[in-house]
């Protein structure tokens, strides 16, 4: 089944945000595109306003002033659903309500045509409930667009319990015609971008609530070691915290409300104060205060660095020490190491275990280094020593990632750190989807790279980091802090099986 020609007609239904964003991609594509809003006037504004937005485009060289024109000239505003009739595909963008979104659609089943592909732009509502009851539910699936719909290149394309493969295959083609990259998912609650995301805001959360450290710090962290565009908090800020905790909060009650998703009670509060970031003037942070991350001042570089764990991501740091001349010991797997603090630091990437607890089974203080995208480029990393530690051993493992050329935060000894527990529970979010037939592993890594801009699919990161350690992650933050929400999945322990330890 090949993507809709070009020329059969697109209907938009809801002009807000998403509709005129929609209706914008569909006429630039080369659709005559009929746009209907329930309120008075509001469709003919939206046509206006997407005719002012092609006009900035070709005004800045994004597109010919004759594609900008031709596009503009294919949208019109309609004032009734007979309008709709013949087209070929409408897209439902109208408010998130699943009572009003059920009525559209009976509507449109009859106002259309036999022959109308019917989607839904919906976020968090059951493609399936709002398909119940129609004459045809084999020609609704989900078209979710992400906003701003004309930038943005990830569309989800939401199978529905009855939706035809050869309706969602005409979709994924046409999506691809208009320049878009579909991926494909079933109707589960967050589809793939809104259910996988969570433990990105969760853990920031849950480290904010237990005191480890302030939220500038953890963006940081999460921005120059996890190479992610934006932190958490400054992100909830720029979405709203309203918007940001509606999502988990829907996500959270279609799973019947599984801890693994539970919502952040700081947040919600936040969300009552009115904080609800950028738009209010004030979330985590002020507009105009964005106070600096927590950084430890220069120390000294050891005489002796041990690197326990060769073979891993902390081989870049060790190449990093090596070029600074710090004189480093690496083994896979290096069993009692007799070092004093005074002569030298043992070093050992984060497994999700308290540097209490990794200590206890060595003969020297262990210093625990938080996981970063890419040692070899990452700009600052996390610490934690044992409470106890010696002030030396401490200064010591700053000090031998300041000769490497990185900003060091020194944590408190909490469990698998900051990038550390993130990444091995966005991984295991990942695989979990797949798991559950949500969406293929590739799908899943394309969902999360071009809708939220992660730096590398959750798929492909538990396959670089092993999922061994992803579930030793959860196994040792369940043991730590929360059996039910750090719960290791059956499909993730068979992938820790077979998976192997990673590169
Ligand atoms: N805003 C986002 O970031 C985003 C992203 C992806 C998906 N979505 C989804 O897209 C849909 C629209 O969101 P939005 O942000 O554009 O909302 P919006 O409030 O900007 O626009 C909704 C529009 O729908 C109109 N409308 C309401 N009921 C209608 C009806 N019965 N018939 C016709 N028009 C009707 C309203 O008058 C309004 O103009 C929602 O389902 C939302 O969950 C939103």
């Amino acid at each position: 089944m090949a993507a809709l020609d070009h020329t059969i007609p697109v209907g938009v239904v809801g002009a807000g945000t998403m509709g005129a964003g929609i209706a914008q991609v569909a006429a630039m594509a080369g659709h005559p595109v009929r746009v209907l809003d329930a309120l008075p006037g509001v469709a003919e504004r939206s046509v206006d306003g997407i005719g002012q937005r092609l006009a900035k485009l070709a005004a800045k060289d994004r597109a010919t002033a004759g594609a900008a024109d031709r596009a503009g000239a294919r949208l019109a505003a309609v004032r009734s659903m007979a309008d709709l009739a013949g087209s070929g595909l409408v897209v439902e963008a109208a408010v998130e309500d699943l009572a009003v979104k059920r009525e559209l659609f009976a509507e449109l089943e009859k106002a259309c045509g036999d022959r109308a592909i019917l989607t839904t732009n919906t976020s968090s509502l059951s493609v399936t409930d709002i398909a119940e009851g129609l004459v045809e539910p084999a020609r609704v699936a989900g078209l979710h667009f992400f906003n701003p719909a004309p930038v943005l290149a990830l569309v989800e394309v939401v199978a529905g319990a009855a939706s035809s493969e050869a309706v969602l295959r005409t979709l994924t083609d046409t999506a691809r015609a208009w320049g878009k990259t579909p991926v494909r998912c079933a109707s589960t609650p967050g589809f793939i971008v809104n259910r996988v995301a969570r433990p990105y805001y969760a853990e920031a959360f849950r480290l904010l609530e237990a005191g480890v450290t302030d939220p500038s710090t953890l963006d940081a962290l999460l921005r120059e070691a996890g190479g992610f565009r934006m932190g958490p908090f400054e992100l909830t800020d720029l979405i709203g915290q309203d918007v940001n905790s509606a999502v988990t909060r829907s996500v959270w009650e279609a799973f019947d409300r599984d801890p693994r998703f539970e919502p952040s009670t700081l947040q919600e509060s936040l969300v009552a104060d009115g904080r609800l970031g950028s738009k209010s003037g004030r979330g985590f942070y002020t507009t105009d205060e964005r106070p600096g991350p927590a950084t430890a001042p220069a120390a000294s570089p050891p005489r002796g660095v041990v690197v326990n764990g060769a073979g891993g991501p902390l081989d870049g740091f060790v190449r990093r020490l090596a070029a600074a001349r710090v004189p480093v010991t690496v083994g896979r797997d290096l069993g009692p190491v007799r070092l004093h603090p005074a002569d030298g630091v043992v070093i050992r990437l984060t497994d999700g275990r308290t540097a209490a607890a990794v200590t206890a089974e060595s003969t020297a203080t262990v210093v625990l280094v938080d996981l970063a995208l890419d040692f070899e480029t990452a700009t600052r990393v996390a610490i934690s020593a044992p409470d106890d530690a010696p002030p030396a051993a401490v200064e010591a493992g700053v000090g031998c990632l300041q000769a490497a050329g990185l900003a060091v935060t020194v944590l408190p000894d909490v469990a698998g750190l900051v990038v550390g527990r993130t990444v091995a529970m966005i991984a295991a979010f990942g695989a979990d989807a797949v798991d559950a037939g949500v969406a293929s592993e590739d799908d899943v890594d394309t969902a999360m790279r071009l809708g939220v801009n992660y730096p590398r699919g959750p798929i492909e990161w538990g396959d670089r980091l092993g999922w061994r350690w992803v579930r030793e992650m959860l196994d040792a933050l369940a043991a730590a802090e929360d059996p039910r929400r750090y719960r290791v999945p059956d499909g993730l322990r068979e992938r820790a099986d077979h998976g192997g330890s990673g590169a």
